[in-house]
């Protein structure tokens, strides 16, 4: 088992303690983000983008998935390990159950999976039978041709209250963590105030009780222009280690995200 746990998560939100999430696809990568003290990996579907040179994370299947998880795995000693669900792998419970154990057997210890309220069965159904969840609300990117772009959600009042009446509902149905994507600062913290469970945001504002970035973001390789909300952390420092050391450091003190980094 690895060091970091839900109830471990959970405390921190509690005790008010900012935790930290990379996405990693390898063991190299993962040893290092053991040592920098990160509190959760995740296998990424962005790996369609940042490994494989995709405009998208739609190609991503179930097999990259299970390779990359098995990669995290080999490096990973503490982290608590998430792994994406791609495109199309959750259409129905069933089939959601099949790929989530997959995933688990390949090293995961909670799948994430993007969408709202239509997921509350497979939510309640993979809990049921020992799979944790996490519901990524927001941008969701797979959904990036239904929503015109990777564009803020949530902007006004009513997909405000929609997304917050989702995170409450996913809770309910047995969500474990919810994830949430580029949406507009006062919605990260409604949001985080408003679950008992563990947030995670990527965009979302200095509030919510976990960051995520992408590695090869952080890092400053990836080869497209950054979102908003991505600080270089490797030009400042000059190692991979002493940059996630830096991550840790300032989501910690509350000094990332800045205001340049949030949306309002
Ligand atoms: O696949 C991914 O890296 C993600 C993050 C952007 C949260 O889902």
């Amino acid at each position: 088992m690895p060091n970091i746990t839900l109830h471990s998560l959970t405390r921190m939100k509690l005790a008010g303690d900012k935790a930290t999430c990379v996405t990693s696809y390898d063991a190299s990568f993962t040893q290092r983000i053991n040592q920098a003290g990160i509190d959760i990996i995740l296998v990424g579907d962005s790996l369609g983008m940042v490994l494989q040179g995709n405009d998208s994370t739609l190609p991503v299947t179930m097999e990259h998935m299970v390779y990359h998880t098995r990669c995290v795995r080999a490096g990973n000693s503490q982290c608590m390990i998430m792994a994406d669900m791609p495109f199309m792998s959750y259409r129905t419970t069933e089939q959601a159950m099949t790929n989530a154990t997959d995933l688990m057997q390949a090293g995961a210890q909670i799948v994430k999976l993007e969408g709202g309220l239509w997921l509350k069965d497979t939510v309640s159904k993979l809990y049921e039978q020992g799979i944790p969840v996490c519901a990524h609300l927001g941008l969701t990117p797979q959904a990036v041709n239904k929503l015109g772009g990777y564009r803020v959600q949530g902007k006004t009042p009513e997909q405000a209250a929609s997304l917050l009446n989702e995170a409450i509902e996913l809770e309910a149905a047995g969500a474990s963590i919810i994830l949430l994507e580029c949406v507009p600062n006062a919605v990260g913290k409604a949001i985080t105030e408003a679950v008992n469970v563990p947030v995670i945001g990527i965009g979302a504002g200095p509030d919510t009780d976990a960051q995520v970035l992408v590695i090869y973001d952080m890092l400053g390789i990836t080869p497209h222009k950054p979102a908003r909300f991505v600080k270089d952390f490797l030009s400042q420092e000059g190692s991979v280690l002493g940059a996630l050391e830096s991550y840790v450091s300032e989501v910690k003190s509350g000094q990332f995200p800045a205001p340049e980094h949030c949306f309002n």
